[in-house]
């Protein structure tokens, strides 16, 4: 399955439709192809803020329309340009929710010339849906959409 997506989003990104258009297209695909994504969005730094703002998603609208670095899963890749899974949000501390339905997380830094430019964020409403094969498919997609920056 992850092949398929994977040639799907290449597709996608080569059309050049301008980034915002093309990033919202790649969050509908995953979303609508996987089916434990659930709510599928990316998050962009926002440049000598140190805070990332909201970008395309798929999925219900969310308030963290801003995320100091630090706060938060997603606020921790930024910190560490770490890819973060959080197999069961209840019990992280330094979680902000989003809806009381997700029960997993994870985000995925995208880098552009060493640079953190922005992440994928994927919300699960199963416990422990991330497993290396996800993470390791969400870097490569990553690695994929880092030239529309
Ligand atoms: N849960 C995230 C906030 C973003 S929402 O999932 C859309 C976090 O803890 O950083």
């Amino acid at each position: 399955m992850f092949d398929s997506i994977e040639n799907e989003i290449s597709g996608i990104v080569r059309k050049d439709a301008g980034r915002t258009e093309t990033l919202l297209a790649v969050c509908e695909l995953l979303k609508d192809k996987v089916p434990h994504y659930d709510w599928v969005g990316v998050y962009l730094v926002d440049g000598g803020t140190d805070e990332l703002v909201i970008g395309p998603f798929a999925g219900a609208p969310t308030e963290h329309a801003r995320i100091p670095f630090g706060r938060g899963v997603c606020g921790r890749a930024a910190e560490t340009g770490e890819t973060v899974v959080v197999p069961d949000v209840s019990k992280d501390s330094n979680y902000l929710s989003c809806s009381i339905s997700v029960k997993s997380e994870i985000v995925v830094p995208i880098f552009k010339q060493g640079r953190m430019v922005a992440q994928i964020d994927i919300d699960s409403n199963e416990l422990d849906a991330f497993s290396e094969n996800d993470k390791d498919f969400l870097e490569k997609i990553c690695g994929i959409v880092a030239v529309l920056f």
